[in-house]
């Protein structure tokens, strides 16, 4: 374990000093099968880092742990193993006051935001809570934070006082947007933030995203299972599948070229606009299903699906193999090209 996690982070040369840095981070929930507890492997040995101002996507299929890594970095979960700093703060060390600090610096924005509204709040009280749990703004000054913090999400302060149920999904989803930059982050986690969205509205709140970024310096963890639009958003990119890390990489080199067979076939699905080369496309198909986590396979946990696999897949964790500048590919036989059909 220990090797794997060095491995990893000594992978990841990047300069200066990190907003935000994971080493080894472990999370395992403990769930009853066939009658006895067992544990089911949500997150193994992840580490990255993310720069001040950074977007960092993070890609992989339903169950693969994006949501969990998202809820480790805010406390939300117990975590089995690893290491969290964000600035100097030791994250999983926090106490009391001290967690609250980290959830105000980092701020959450989930896939539904009716869920995240509460229906008995006005838009306006929505977006004052934060103000108010982190003792922000005197309370005479918070009414026009609100609207400043609206003008800021692209909502109209006609809106001011309308329930959740009044508004568009899009509008919801600012006002979540809004809610979340009262605090005063550092860093934003946008877990699936537009995957229940139409797609010309998903595109508006990208943009905002963006914009809101380069006006005020935040960082991104931008959590999807969707290529295209991490592709749009990230700087860099890690692949998840089974809780690990298959492929960092910065996002053009990854898109372009990339090293790992599980990499290549999420590539290989995304649709393109194109029409001639949509019909010329080859795509990767992979055999069977996702193992569970509770009984992950031995040696590279991708090994099931088979593409390009050798019996050594099965021994040992495979050790990550450079590709490129921050380019790191965990297979044996990265850089190698899976025949698609
Ligand atoms: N509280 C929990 N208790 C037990 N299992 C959980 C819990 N939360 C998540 N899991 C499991 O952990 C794995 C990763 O889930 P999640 O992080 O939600 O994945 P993703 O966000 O990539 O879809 C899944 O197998 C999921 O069923
Ligand atoms: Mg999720």
């Amino acid at each position: 374990m220990s090797t794997a996690t060095e491995s990893q982070s000594s992978a990841e040369a990047v300069a200066g000093d990190p907003l935000l840095r994971v080493d080894g981070l472990h999370v395992r929930f403990p769930v009853r099968g066939a009658g006895r507890r067992q544990w089911l492997y949500a997150v193994q040995d992840v580490s990255f880092t993310i720069g001040r101002g950074e977007t960092v996507g993070l890609v992989g299929e339903s169950g693969s742990g994006k949501s969990t890594i998202g809820n480790a970095l805010l406390r939300l979960v117990p975590v089995h193993a690893g290491t969290v700093r964000l600035g100097d703060t030791d994250v999983l060390a926090a106490r009391g006051r001290e967690i609250t600090d980290v959830r105000r610096r980092m701020a959450m924005v989930f896939q539904d935001p009716l869920a995240a509204l509460d229906p008995r709040c006005t838009v306006a009280e929505s977006v004052a809570e934060p103000l108010q749990i982190h003792r922000l703004r005197p309370s005479g000054g918070r009414r026009a934070r609100v609207a400043e913090l609206m003008d800021l999400a692209g909502l109209p302060s006609r809106f001011l006082d309308r329930y959740p149920h009044e508004l568009s999904g899009g509008q919801r989803q600012r006002v979540c947007i809004a809610r979340a930059l009262a605090a005063e982050p550092e860093l934003l986690i946008l877990d699936e933030a537009t995957a229940s969205l139409d797609v010309s509205v998903q595109s508006q709140i990208l943009n905002l995203l963006r914009q809101l970024q380069q006006e005020m310096g935040l960082s991104y963890l931008f959590i999807s299972h969707d290529l295209a639009s991490v592709e749009h958003m990230s700087d860099r990119v890690l692949v998840l599948y089974l809780g690990r890390i298959m492929e960092r990489s910065p996002r053009e080199d990854l898109y372009r070229s990339p090293g790992h067979p599980y990499t290549q076939a999420l590539i290989s699905a995304i649709p393109l606009e194109d029409p001639v080369a949509e019909r010329q496309r080859r795509r990767i198909i992979l055999e069977g299903d996702i193992p569970s986590p509770i009984d992950p396979p031995s040696g590279c946990v991708f090994r099931t699906r088979r593409p390009l696999v050798i019996p050594e897949c099965a021994e040992d964790l495979p050790p990550g193999h450079d590709l490129g500048p921050d380019h790191t590919a965990y297979c044996l036989r990265a850089g190698e090209q899976v025949g698609g059909t």
